[in-house]
């Protein structure tokens, strides 16, 4: 049973879902996927205490040395590989089922949204599962690191060293990407943000344009952001695998009740 407060909060994101009409969106981050076992980049156990990210999450640093940031690609692809979704994806995927929510904006590139159920998602950073070239373009789609024969995976074409298809730091975000997530951003009358520390731009400006526009934010994770006040509307302070599935228990309360 949760405190009255909380219970509140739960009947309040849910009036702010209902009422959004089906104009609602969702930005995720490494928290929503702590629940699978794959560890949050920022924070207690976070990966970037293990690997500093300027070495082994950088462009440059994978150009000058592949074969060492693939010592931690190694490790974080077994671990996505092995991962399901939790309770707080398949809540999402409810929701879009449901028509409570029309996309689904995730920094994450583990696949797990598509793997319980959402269709509408927009890959911020990219995604793990397929490989890419930076010499020639070619493309390993849907790569399997548990059926590699030898690591680093090279490129067929040329024998380079091949890169998930992720956004390092120093690079771009995809253009579609991009639009289609700042137009979702721009058309949503609620954005919920959760598992994400807001750190990491542009993705942290998403919630701010939904702000702009007229929107409202909601913001679930285990401690306050830099959006708890400024632009959340509301901040939700819990674990979202057992948070998400609440709010969903008071839509259906509040629609059964009309
Ligand atoms: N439920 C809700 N929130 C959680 C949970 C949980 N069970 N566990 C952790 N969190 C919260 C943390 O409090 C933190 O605010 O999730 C957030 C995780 O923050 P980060 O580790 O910084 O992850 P994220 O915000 O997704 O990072 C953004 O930075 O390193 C880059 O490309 C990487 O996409 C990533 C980007």
């Amino acid at each position: 049973m949760y405190a009255k407060s909380l219970m509140r909060a739960f009947e309040r994101a849910a009036e702010i879902i209902l009422e959004a009409d089906g104009r609602a969106t969702a930005l995720t981050g490494a928290g929503i996927s702590v629940a699978s076992g794959i560890s949050a980049f920022r924070g207690s156990q976070g990966l970037w205490d293990k690997y500093d990210p300027l070495e082994f999450a950088e462009i440059s640093s994978f150009k000058r040395q592949p074969e060492k940031v693939w010592e931690m690609l190694g490790e974080m692809l077994a671990v996505v590989e092995k991962a399901h979704p939790n309770k707080a994806h398949k809540s999402l995927a409810e929701l879009e089922k449901k028509g409570l929510l029309q996309s689904l904006i995730t920094q994450n590139v583990d696949g797990l949204h598509q793997a319980a159920g959402s269709r509408k998602v927009i890959e911020f950073h990219g995604a793990t599962r397929h490989l890419c070239c930076l010499d020639c373009d070619w493309r390993w789609v849907n790569f399997k690191i548990s059926e590699s024969k030898s690591l680093p995976p090279r490129c067929e074409e040329c024998g380079a060293i091949l890169k998930p298809d992720v956004v390092f730091f120093g690079e771009p975000i995809p253009k579609w990407a991009l639009l289609e997530a700042s137009a979702a951003a721009e058309k949503a009358k609620v954005m919920l943000v959760i598992g994400t520390s807001a750190n990491v731009h542009p993705a942290a400006e998403m919630p701010i344009l939904t702000k702009r526009s007229g929107g409202r934010v909601i913001e679930i994770n285990l401690e306050p952001t830099d959006l708890s006040g400024p632009v959340a509307d509301l901040t939700i302070l819990g674990p979202a695998d057992q948070v998400l599935p609440e709010i969903i228990a008071a839509c259906k309360r509040l629609n059964s009740n009309e």
